[in-house]
């Protein structure tokens, strides 16, 4: 699979930035004004309390923040975090030695929680309900089970797949928030104050043009803004305005919509070679030159929820804003 810029995973180029850009506190975190409202709420009152927060979840598209608020909360409540993830974590030992670890009111964030195995999940159960691990000593006919005690502590577990986490475990979770995509407008303000903290210039139209291609992810917007001040700095006086950002952003190849090459040869291909669809999944697939697997779980989606294709029992077919977006004319129906 090609390499793409507009992926909003996570990409080696963007781990020396997003520490930097990460911000600290609930102020400082742009939108999703609903999730930060409710934390808001909670996180003061648990400190009145002097109590630890309640267990959170939080899921949604990759690059939408949720580590990052997870970070914020424990700066907020000012406690400490320890950082893991589902697949790091393979034994139910090494999960009791984590909890076991932990200091009262700390917070535990447990990435991809949903790949979690079965095993390592059912030591959270009564830690997350009762504060408190089962351990087996012993072995055969004398091995008896003793539960410890843990200190009040908070998860707080991230996914991109809610629907992969088990009945049980999504119960125990007293908060659940899911992360939407962002305006472009708070994409431009998350630009602009990502500009500041790298000591770049960038006017309101410049900051406006990228945040519009970004497929509503912070973590794209902050990539793309790198990439144009590269091309700030080498081809004009540094400082981010619209020409430059459009400049940059045609030269790679990302369009009005956050589309990129391959987005278009997909919506290219259906209106060309097969008149706008229906066609198939395979078909077009094969057309194309790439798996279905990945035609449906990489590019499409985001072609999908942007009205620029649709699903039919019959097919896949371009809809009119990719003719229009395309250049072409779509065919009168009759
Ligand atoms: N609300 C926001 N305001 C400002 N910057 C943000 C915001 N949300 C995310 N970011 C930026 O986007 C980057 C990616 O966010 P983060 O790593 O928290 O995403 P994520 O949801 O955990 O993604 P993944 O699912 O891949 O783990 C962060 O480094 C941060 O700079
Ligand atoms: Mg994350």
């Amino acid at each position: 699979m090609e390499k793409r810029i507009i992926t909003t995973d996570v990409t080696e180029e963007d781990f020396s930035l997003e520490g930097n850009l990460r911000p600290q506190t609930l102020d400082d975190y742009i939108g999703q004004e609903k999730t930060k409202s409710t934390l808001k709420v909670y996180i003061e009152a648990a400190k009145q309390r002097h109590d630890a927060l309640d267990h959170v979840l939080f899921y949604g598209p990759p690059g939408l923040g949720k580590t990052t608020l997870s970070g914020i909360i424990a700066n907020e409540m000012g406690v400490h975090m320890k950082v893991t993830s589902g697949p790091a974590i393979e034994k139910p030992g090494e999960m009791a030695a984590i909890l076991n670890n932990l200091q009262e009111g700390d917070i535990l964030f447990v990435d991809e929680i949903h790949r979690l195995n079965r095993q390592v999940e059912e030591v959270l159960y009564p830690a997350m309900e009762d504060y408190a691990i089962d351990i087996m000593i012993g072995k055969g006919a004398s091995a008896r089970s003793i539960r410890l005690d843990l200190p009040k502590f908070t998860l707080v577990g991230a996914t991109t797949r809610a629907g992969l986490l088990s009945a049980p475990l999504r119960d125990r979770f007293g908060v659940m928030h899911h992360l939407e995509f962002y305006t472009h407008e708070e994409l431009k303000t998350i630009i602009i104050r990502s500009a500041q903290v790298l000591g770049v210039e960038i006017d309101e139209k410049g900051a406006a043009e990228i945040a519009k291609r970004s497929r509503g992810t912070p973590r794209l917007a902050n990539r793309l803004l790198k990439r144009v001040r590269d091309f700030a700095q080498v081809k004009y006086d540094g400082r981010i305005t619209y020409d430059v950002a459009c400049f940059a952003l045609n030269l790679l190849e990302v369009d009005q919509y956050g589309l990129d090459k391959i987005d278009r040869r997909i919506l290219q291909t259906m209106i060309v070679n097969f008149q706008g669809g229906p066609v198939g999944l395979e078909t077009l697939a094969a057309a194309i030159g790439e798996d279905s697997g990945t035609l449906e779980d990489v590019y499409e989606p985001y072609l999908l929820q942007n009205g620029f294709l649709n699903r039919t029992p019959r097919g896949r077919m371009a809809s009119a804003l990719a003719y229009e977006h395309l250049g072409y004319q779509m065919p009168e129906k009759n």
